[in-house]
């Protein structure tokens, strides 16, 4: 897997502007953690898992600059505010202080970097790993058809979200990779459109796709258009409901509906055991403007905008899906029933 959007360098990290996307694949260099928690607020990195890791570079990159018990707590504090309901952002800021607050001030900047190149590290295997359990079940789907499959995702939760090779689209690039013919039904996304960065990423791998408005998902499902449905978390409960962008709710209620089954990809640092059900995951709201004004480029080729509307709106970023609506949930330990996640990755 070659789309790597997050390098470590020597004194900062490298990542992709995501914001820029798909239109420009533009590179940010990020050296200190306040950089790195803007980046994280704007949305310029994004996704669950690589939230979680530029994070963990932030904290590295502020005890360069002060290793003090104080410094390490407010960095901390300062990354925990950027985003709410991405679990793997406080999975990392805990690892990360667990890991620094035994060591001595003195010895703290290297430890951290370490620490944080380990984070960076194990998402890449994690990752790996869930998508070679998800492509033997992507295998065993295509084998019985005379046509490719078809997998249908929400949002990005492709490699562009994670330190690499993705969540759902984990399992496509390892069946691609072992010669499985598979198509994916990429839905748009709105209001930010991250189904373009999954377009993006598709493309660049040379995965055949097809970008959906998202209202056109149960249409094509009603049709027989749909063999799976895979998507990322960015929490699941320790009951099994899985909070992820908002959308994920309705594919999984029309999956259901039509015999589909619907499946979630994610590293066990998405797993929140503390975390009882669903209705105690904090859901982002985030502006009105994300559903009010649109982006892209005009004819020129310029990147522009477009007002749609002036009035009220809200904008709830993820939403929950119940356990119950789910077929399994994939981690790097193999495929999990969602009702005994926890208990299953406590064996
Ligand atoms: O608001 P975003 O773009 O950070 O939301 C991302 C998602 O909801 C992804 O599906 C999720 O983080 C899984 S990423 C592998």
């Amino acid at each position: 897997m070659k789309l790597a959007p997050l390098t470590p360098l020597d004194d900062a990290i490298c990542v992709i502007d995501q914001t820029r996307l798909p239109f420009t694949c533009a590179k940010l260099t990020l050296a200190k953690l306040e950089a790195c928690a803007q980046a994280i607020e704007t949305m310029q990195v994004r996704g669950a898992p690589l939230i979680g890791a530029t994070a963990a570079f932030g904290i590295a990159l502020a005890m360069r600059t002060d290793a003090s018990d104080a410094a390490l707590e407010q960095a901390v504090a300062r990354l925990a505010r950027t985003r709410p309901t991405a679990v793997n952002l406080h999975w990392a800021l805990a690892r990360m202080a667990t890991h620094l607050r035994p060591v001595p001030p003195a010895l703290r900047a290297a430890a951290a970097w370490t620490e944080a190149l380990a984070v960076h590290a194990g998402d890449i295997a994690a990752n790996l790993a869930l998508g070679q359990h998800g492509a033997r079940l992507l295998s065993q789907a295509a084998s019985t058809l005379a046509r490719p499959l078809r997998v249908m995702t929400h949002c990005n939760a492709g490699a562009l979200a994670t330190c690499g090779w993705g969540t759902a689209l984990a399992p496509v690039y390892v069946a691609q990779q072992q010669g499985i013919a598979v198509e994916v039904w990429v839905s748009e996304t709105r209001p930010r459109n991250q189904g373009l960065l999954t377009a993006w990423e598709l493309a660049e791998a040379g995965v055949p796709h097809t970008l959906i408005a998202d209202n056109a998902a149960g249409h094509l499902m009603r049709q027989g258009l749909v063999d799976i449905v895979i998507t990322g978390a960015d929490r699941i409960a320790a009951n099994g409901d899985t909070a992820n962008k908002v959308g994920t709710y309705l594919k999984a209620l029309a999956a259901r509906e039509h015999g589909i089954p619907f499946y979630i990809a994610a590293p066990t640092s998405t797993v929140d055991a503390h975390c009882p059900t669903g209705d105690a995951i904090p859901i982002e709201a985030r502006s009105a403007d994300e559903v009010q004004v649109l982006h892209g480029l005009d004819d020129a080729g310029q990147a522009a905008s477009l007002r749609i509307f002036s009035g009220a709106c809200a904008n709830p970023a993820f939403d929950v899906t119940p356990a119950a609506l789910i077929t399994g949930i994939f981690t790097e330990h193999g495929l999990h029933t969602p009702a005994r996640i926890t208990e299953s990755l406590q064996r």
